[in-house]
């Protein structure tokens, strides 16, 4: 996907919970690399945040029929991205 057009999606659909790669419902699952390490379902991949985002879990809304597909896919690049490179 495309990471400078997932920072956009993010910014409008993300960030009201997950500003700066944080949580502001469950403090301890960040978008950081040891949280997506332990906490995501699939692992730290584009694919499992991909699936997270369509589906929500628990708190978090499902964005799939909100979101298209490309947006979902680049949003979850855009995630891999920053945590991967320890950018946020
Ligand atoms: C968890 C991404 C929108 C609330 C997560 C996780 C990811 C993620 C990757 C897993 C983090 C971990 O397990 O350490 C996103 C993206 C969003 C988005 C890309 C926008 C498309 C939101 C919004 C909210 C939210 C708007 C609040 C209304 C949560 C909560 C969890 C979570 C509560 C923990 C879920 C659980 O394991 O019980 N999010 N999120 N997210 N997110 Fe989001």
């Amino acid at each position: 996907g495309d990471v400078g057009a997932g920072e956009q999606v993010f910014s409008a659909n993300c960030a009201a919970c997950h500003a700066g790669g944080q949580n502001v419902i469950m403090p301890e699952k960040t978008l950081q690399k040891d949280a997506l390490t332990q906490y995501l379902s699939g692992g730290m991949k584009e694919g499992s945040v991909v699936m997270q985002v369509t589906n929500g879990k628990n708190a978090m809304p499902a964005f799939g029929g909100r979101l298209s597909d490309d947006d979902i896919a680049n949003v979850a690049s855009y995630v891999i991205d920053q945590a991967s490179g320890d950018k946020w």
